[in-house]
């Protein structure tokens, strides 16, 4: 890979871009109106994948029970059995459990709610960018039980936050550090392994939760590298159907007191049993990136097969994020639009996941909203009259931002498209 696709991003061929897009559920035409639009809110919920859909549809169909013998049961325990696999392989995360709830959320909040409640030490640390699932999971069961939370500042002008900015707030004593990977509001990816290993330098077996949600369907982690003690993600924002949280927990996280029926095994996180359908439907999204990775790369490693795959989703969102900013000969860019700013800055592409806050000079939020919803643009606004997202914009010196949040299976053309209906509507 040359330098400048590294740095500004480097579409995939045309026809596999083409094969890509045909592999999801209603890209162009909306299912509600039957007319044609972008949509461009996938940070909300993405294009769903007409693989996983189908997958989930197909077992859910079963009225079988895993666990009750015979083949289908088998089958449907198999299921199971996969899914970790991949899941694993998509952390690159060795041991240790997958968790599975109905939302991401869940996932976060039980596993933070344990570690506090079980690990020595006074104090939390926390971001003032973090999804208020991770945010109120650690303020929530730190007041319970009486430890001091401590949040790290954003940087208003990045819309990201600096390794030191974090480490500084970690000290012995500290119990739990839980970091968003990337911002759902300003799509900064935060520097999880310098902050881990730096953190570590200070309390060497230091707990440390990450909010993977908006940077797993965009981006690589790696357990192994960098030894994070839970990473979670939310399907229905990676291609999946809605319904389901994952998370995967170190063997130290899962050994911990859980909720969990007495003589439930400890690797158990579940409260109940999760549609067995979500198996499929998660190893169906593995499979799709590993089928991309294939169409570069001839393995049948299934780790080298994602990595290859999704840095291939990353670098072609790259490239339509460099294009968002800075158009072509024909086209502005957000950077040059009179009357829209791009809110934080975007100089280092690698440091960013294709999510992009904007703001009008002469319309509000909610206003510039609508009028992208009239001109066939499905984006949304974050302001602080959320409470999913006041403390971040106000972080970041607004009340509010326009999201704009395409996917991999968009287009230059798209994203030209966008660019000239953003210039009529900044007018
Ligand atoms: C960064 C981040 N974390 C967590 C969540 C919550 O995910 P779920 O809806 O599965 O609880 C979201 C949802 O928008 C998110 O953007």
């Amino acid at each position: 890979m040359n330098s400048e696709a590294i740095k500004n991003g480097q579409l995939m061929p045309a026809e596999l871009t083409a094969q890509i897009r045909d592999k999801y559920y209603h890209v162009d035409i909306d299912p509600f109106t039957d007319k044609k639009r972008l949509f461009f809110d996938n940070s909300g919920g993405s294009f769903r994948l007409k693989a996983a859909s189908d997958a989930f549809k197909k077992v859910d169909d079963l009225p079988n029970c895993g666990g009750h013998g015979g083949v289908a049961s088998d089958y449907l325990d198999s299921l199971r059995t996969q899914a970790c696999k991949d899941i694993s392989t998509m952390f690159n995360a060795e041991g240790g459990c997958i968790a599975t709830s109905m939302t991401a959320s869940i996932v976060v909040f039980d596993v933070s709610e344990a570690i506090i409640a079980n690990v020595p030490g006074t104090n939390v640390v926390t971001t003032a960018l973090e999804h208020p699932s991770a945010f109120d999971g650690c303020a929530i069961p730190a007041k319970k039980y009486g430890k001091e939370l401590r949040v790290a500042k954003t940087n208003p002008e990045t819309g990201s936050i600096a390794p030191e900015d974090v480490v500084k707030l970690i000290d012995k004593d500290t119990c739990l550090l839980s970091v968003i990977m990337t911002s759902n509001i300003t799509g900064a990816i935060l520097d999880i392994e310098t902050i881990a290993r730096e953190a570590r330098k200070i309390k060497p077996d230091l707990y440390i939760v990450c909010d993977s949600v908006q940077h797993t369907p965009h981006g690589l982690t790696d357990m192994k590298a960098w030894g994070l003690d839970c990473v979670n993600f939310a399907p229905y924002k990676f291609g999946g159907v809605r319904g389901l949280g994952v998370g995967w927990l170190s063997e130290r996280v899962m050994n911990l007191p859980h909720r969990k029926l007495v003589e439930e095994k400890q690797s158990n996180w579940e409260m109940g049993g999760c549609a067995p359908g979500m198996y499929a439907m998660l190893s169906a999204i593995f499979d799709y990136v590993c089928w991309i990775g294939k169409q570069f790369q001839d393995t049948e490693d299934r780790r080298e097969l994602y990595v290859e795959g999704m840095t291939r989703i990353m670098l072609h969102e790259r490239a339509l994020l460099y294009r968002l900013l800075h158009g072509s000969d024909e086209v502005k860019g957000l950077l040059e639009i009179e009357g829209v700013k791009v809110a934080v800055d975007m100089d280092d592409l690698t440091q960013r996941d294709l999510i992009v806050p904007i703001v009008f000079d002469k319309l509000s939020c909610e206003d510039a909203s609508r009028a992208y919803e009239k001109n066939g643009v499905v984006v949304h606004e974050r302001t602080d009259a959320s409470l999913y997202s006041a403390r971040q914009v106000n972080s970041i010196n607004q009340h509010g931002i326009v999201r704009i949040s395409p996917l991999h299976c968009h287009t230059y053309a798209d994203i030209d498209e966008f660019l000239k209906i953003t210039a009529e509507i900044a007018k």
